[in-house]
C-alpha cells in the first residue's frame, strides 16, 4: 500500500514498534519558549502517531513517556510532566476506546501521583477489553527497575532456578504475553537507549532519526517504517 508516498507491505509491518520520544525541550527552545510548552506540543505528535500505527495494523505501541531517570528534572518539569499525562489520558480514551485501542502502562506505577495512577487505572480498565492495537505508555519505567522488579517476582512466587527460562521471564516484565519490539526509533538524533526496553530490544532494529518529537509527523513514520522494511533481519543466522 501506499501511504504518503511510501510503499508499505502488509506482511512486512512491524508487529511492534517502540519509540523515544525526545526532543520536546529542545523543539520549546528554539521557539524561545518553556520546556513544557513542548511536552504540549507533544501530545499532538502522540494522537497522530497512535492513530496512524493503529490504522496501519501495528499490534503493540510502546512511547516512552517518562523514564525512572526523569526524576532528576526540575518539579515544576515533573509536575507539568504529569499534568499532561493526566490532560492526554481524559482527553483521549473515548477516541481510543472508539478504536479498539488497549491501554497499558509499563513501568513503576506505584510512586507516580495518585491523580496519575487514577486516571491510568480508569483509562485500562475502560479498554481492557478492546482487540485492536496495544498502546503501552512508559510512566516511570526503566528497564533496569523492570528487570528487577521481575526477579523479585519470582522470588515471591518460589520459582525454582531450574524452571527460570527466557518465556518466563518475559512473563514476568511489563510487557507479559506482547512480541518483542520490532522497530525502536528514537527521535532527536541522540543515539542511545536510555534504560529503554533493555530486554525486549536484545534483537530490534534501531533508527535513530533527527527529527524533534513535536515534529514528527505521519510521513516521517512511514519513512521509518519503509526503512525498516528494507533491512535484513538475521537473527544470528546465515541467509
Ligand atoms: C522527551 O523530550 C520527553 C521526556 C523525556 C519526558 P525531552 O524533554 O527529553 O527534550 P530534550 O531532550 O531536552 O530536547
Ligand atoms: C528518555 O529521554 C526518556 C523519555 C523520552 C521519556 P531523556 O531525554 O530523558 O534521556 P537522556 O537524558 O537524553 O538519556
Ligand atoms: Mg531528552
Amino acid at each position: 500500500m501506499d501511504v504518503y508516498g511510501y510503499e508499505l507491505l502488509e506482511e512486512k509491518m512491524p508487529k511492534h514498534v517502540a519509540i523515544i520520544m525526545d526532543g520536546n525541550g529542545r523543539w520549546a527552545k528554539k521557539r524561545m519558549m518553556p520546556r513544557l510548552y513542548g511536552h504540549r506540543a507533544a501530545m499532538k505528535t502522540v494522537h497522530n502517531t497512535v492513530k496512524l500505527a493503529s490504522d496501519l495494523g501495528i499490534q503493540v505501541l510502546t512511547l516512552y513517556a517518562f523514564s525512572t531517570e526523569n526524576w532528576s528534572r526540575s518539579k515544576e518539569e515533573v509536575d507539568g510532566l504529569m499534568s499532561l499525562v493526566v490532560e492526554y489520558i481524559k482527553r483521549e480514551i473515548n477516541e481510543l476506546h472508539a478504536n479498539n485501542v488497549i491501554l497499558k502502562i509499563i513501568g513503576d506505577k506505584n510512586h507516580l501521583p495518585l491523580k496519575v495512577i487514577k486516571a491510568v487505572d480508569s483509562g485500562m480498565h475502560q479498554t481492557e477489553k478492546n482487540s485492536g492495537m496495544i498502546l503501552n505508555i512508559a510512566l516511570n519505567y526503566g528497564g533496569r527497575e523492570e528487570i528487577l522488579h521481575a526477579i523479585k517476582k519470582m522470588i515471591r512466587d518460589g520459582i525454582k532456578d531450574d524452571e527460570i527460562t527466557e518465556d518466563l521471564m518475559m512473563q514476568y516484565l511489563y510487557t507479559a504475553n506482547q512480541p518483542d519490539p520490532d522497530l525502536m526509533i528514537r527521535t532527536s538524533g541522540e543515539k542511545r537507549l536510555s534504560n529503554f526496553l533493555l530486554w525486549q530490544n536484545a534483537y530490534s532494529e534501531f533508527i535513530f532519526d533527527d527529527v524533534l518529537w513535536p515534529d514528527f509527523d505521519a510521513k516521517t513514520f512511514c519513512r521509518l517504517i519503509a526503512e525498516y522494511q528494507n533491512r535484513d533481519r538475521r537473527f544470528g543466522a546465515v541467509k
